[in-house]
């Protein structure tokens, strides 16, 4: 697995103002919008495309578009939903799946509660959209729904990570031969002993949604 923190002062600038407390729910979608789209830039790095002849008005050339099958974007409900638009708009050809995971607030378990995936993704790209890697569980459990139907490349998005979570996401996927990426705008300092992200942002679902 390999994670990739964006060091950019754009994408510390937004992420502070959406860590902040006093941000109420609009700007908090509007923020969260605006970083998955920076994140997208630096999360597309190696979508896949095909070299084709094309004319300009003054020559032929050759250029690229995206390759097919095309790459799968899937939003981890309830929170990931805040980050599809952001998403979109990089990859607006993209099919979109979706997966509804909760976590057990007490035993901090990941549930899936819905699933609307292609049954076959053999050799897609997948981008999965998810604000926080907290314990791992929930990414950990998605990245398998997704190697399990044939998906041969992921790349996750989170706009924040704890280092515990990447640690058992390391762990769960030992041995798997798919190449798995994080991208996230910050690798926070731990988790709290309620498997929140210090100093993260709070409950991103709630921020987002009430
Ligand atoms: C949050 C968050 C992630 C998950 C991360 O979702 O959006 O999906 O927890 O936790 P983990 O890394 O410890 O598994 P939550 O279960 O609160 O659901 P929601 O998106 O519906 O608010």
């Amino acid at each position: 697995m390999r994670t990739h923190v964006v060091d950019h002062p754009l994408v510390a600038h937004k992420l502070t103002h959406l860590r902040d407390e006093n941000t109420d729910s609009p700007t908090f979608r509007r923020l969260a919008d605006e970083l998955v789209t920076l994140l997208a830039y630096e999360a597309t790095r190696d979508v896949r495309v095909t070299a084709h002849e094309i004319r300009t008005p003054v020559s032929p050339t050759t250029g690229v578009s995206l390759a097919t099958p095309k790459p799968l974007v899937v939003p981890i409900l309830r929170a990931g939903l805040g980050m599809l638009d952001g998403m979109m708009r990089l990859l607006p050809t993209a099919e979109v799946g979706f997966l509804g995971m909760i976590r057990n607030e007490e035993t901090l378990e990941a549930s899936t509660y819905a699933e609307r995936l292609p049954d076959d993704l053999s050799g897609r790209q997948c981008y999965v959209l998810d604000p926080m890697l907290a314990t791992g569980g929930t990414l950990a459990a998605a990245i398998k729904f997704l190697t399990d139907r044939g998906a041969d490349h992921i790349t996750a998005i989170c706009l924040l990570a704890a280092p515990e979570g990447c640690a058992r996401l390391e762990q769960d996927l030992e041995g798997l031969d798919v190449p798995v990426t994080v991208v996230t705008a910050a690798m926070d300092e731990r988790l709290n002993d309620k498997g929140y992200i210090v100093p993260g942002l709070g409950d991103a679902g709630d921020r987002l949604y009430g």
